[in-house]
């Protein structure tokens, strides 16, 4: 085995001084988090340490043999950036041999022969060490003497190795956080525009009251409880009032609290040490810890039971958390959300729901309107709706004939928003490459209820439609309508059968 591409140097022949020296160079060096401060101070360091006054540092580009300089200390960029210099010179060797390289004496050595550096600036001594990432090079830092500062020695050299590979691994911590940095900020803006207050519709009065009021709260950290029926956009506000508001860059978690088992839910929220309860075979954070310093959304609160009520509360109360089956407390910053569609009052009143918790929960309450409630807004959402499939499937936005319209602003709408926009998604599936959509491509479940049809009926009618339109392409159909294949030849089959 060669030993000269590993990124673990040989310390044995450091000097105490060296090996003390180096432990502060990594601690300092893992404290940097930007590439460019971490790459200058590499070369402070590297300056320092031999007691030199000029240096570089180039890092390899995409191109074969493309080096850029990214640091340098007391030399022209003329020199840095002419690769005939000796400088380059040894640059290239150090990356090729992948191992530092020592020019003890400029004078006397042939890869300085005739230079005019040696002679203009009077090079004494010259280093070049290798940056080693996972078995590539990725730059060179380089070092010189000039006048009459001392020769660099052996253990310089040793120095190096070992304080550049620390550099190394450094610069590359340095580079994915910048990277997730990036990362995190492109998705904090994708996030926030995709949860804005423009992407909740409606102009309704009704509406608006709901609107004024969460600009209100918006930048507090007040308990809200949203109360509404299922569909009405309880999540979306709370979304929304999380992403706009001051806890935006902190998580945003949501929880589903309705029939859900007590032990696995107090696990959810509260987390567990290991060995609380069969099952348990390792610690787990709860929720409650992941939305440190952000928004908790508890949705389906009315559901929870009296034991978890009683956990909630305390936190309510003091911010203070403990794992199940664990000993230790710990406090945690949190806004709570909570949303249900029961009313968590009546709840209250017949004795399922603690009232000093819905006290807690209720410091203010927001009533989403049903759609039913605010018809005029249907025209405005269909549209919305309309613009946001066609988005995701890249086509032309849809339009509706009047005879569609008029049955979606005097259907019944029990689900409300969510509905609505099912009922859209699918009108602009089942409408296929027409431009319009017709009141025949609308399939609202009201209509089963009315004894004509069963749901059995649509299915058949979705799943007809829809062959007819892909020209009796199966595989297609069931892509399309997100069933498996085997689903749809039992159906197809089922059918026939009946027609028999
Ligand atoms: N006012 C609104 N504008 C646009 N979309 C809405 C609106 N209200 C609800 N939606 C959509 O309807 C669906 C259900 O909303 P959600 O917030 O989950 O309702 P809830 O939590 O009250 O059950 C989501 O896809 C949401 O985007
Ligand atoms: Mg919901």
């Amino acid at each position: 085995m060669q030993e000269t591409n590993t990124v673990v140097p040989t310390v044995s022949n450091l000097s105490p001084e060296s090996l003390q020296a180096l432990v502060s160079v990594a601690q300092v060096l893992t404290s940097i988090l930007d590439g460019d401060a971490l790459l200058q101070k590499v070369l402070e360091i590297a300056l320092e340490t031999v007691n030199a006054e000029t240096g570089f540092i180039v890092l390899t580009g995409k191109e074969d043999n493309e080096l850029n300089v990214r640091v340098s200390h007391n030399l022209a960029t003329s020199e840095v950036d002419d690769p005939l210099q000796p400088s380059r010179r040894i640059v290239s060797q150090s990356l090729e041999e992948r191992k530092a390289v020592l020019v003890h004496d400029a004078r006397t050595d042939p890869r300085f022969e005739g230079s005019e550096s040696v002679v203009m600036h009077q090079i004494t001594s010259a280093i070049a060490v290798p940056l080693i990432l996972q078995d590539d090079p990725v730059g060179v830092v380089y070092v010189d003497s000039r006048g009459d500062r001392g020769k660099f020695t052996d253990e310089n050299k040793d120095f190096f190795n070992a304080f550049t590979a620390f550099a190394t691994l450094a610069y590359q911590n340095a580079v994915r956080f910048d990277q997730l940095q990036d990362e995190k900020a492109y998705l904090q803006t994708e996030v926030e525009k995709a949860y804005g207050f423009t992407e909740i519709v409606g102009v309704h009065p009704a509406m608006n009251e709901v609107f004024l009021l969460m600009r209100k709260i918006l930048h507090s950290d007040i308990t809200v409880l949203l109360q509404g029926e299922s569909g009405t956009g309880k999540e979306l506000v709370a979304r929304a009032l999380h992403y706009n508001g001051p806890r935006r860059e902190k998580p945003f978690v949501a929880q589903f609290c309705g029939n859900l088992s007590e032990t696995l839910l107090e696990s959810e929220l509260f987390g567990h040490v290991r060995g609380a309860f069969t099952g348990a075979v390792s610690d787990k954070k709860g929720l409650f810890e992941i939305a440190d310093g952000g928004t908790f959304f508890l949705d389906e609160i009315a559901d929870i039971s009296p034991t978890i009520q009683s956990k909630l509360l305390r936190i309510l109360q003091d911010g203070i958390i403990r794992r199940v089956g664990g000993t230790d407390s710990k406090t945690v910053d949190v806004r709570i959300v909570s949303a249900s569609n029961k009313n968590l009052e009546t709840e209250v009143e017949e004795g399922r729901f603690r009232d000093d918790l819905y006290y807690r929960l209720n410091v203010i309450s927001v009533r989403m309107p049903s759609l039913r409630e605010r018809r005029s807004d249907i025209p405005l959402l269909i549209k919305h709706f309309l613009a946001k499939s066609s988005h995701k499937q890249g086509e032309i936005e849809k339009k509706l004939l009047p005879e569609a319209m008029r049955r979606l602003e005097d259907y019944d709408w029990p689900g409300n928003v969510r509905e609505l926009e099912n009922a859209i998604e699918r009108a602009v599936v089942l409408s296929g490459d027409n431009p319009t959509i017709t009141a025949d491509d609308l399939i609202l479940p009201q209509d089963a209820s009315s004894g004509r049809k069963t749901l059995r009926d649509y299915e058949k009618e979705i799943v007809t439609k829809t062959l007819d339109e892909l020209e009796g392409n199966k595989t297609r159909t069931a892509e399309v309508l997100g069933v498996s294949l085997r689903w749809l030849h039992y159906r197809l089959n089922e059918w026939k059968k009946l027609e028999q």
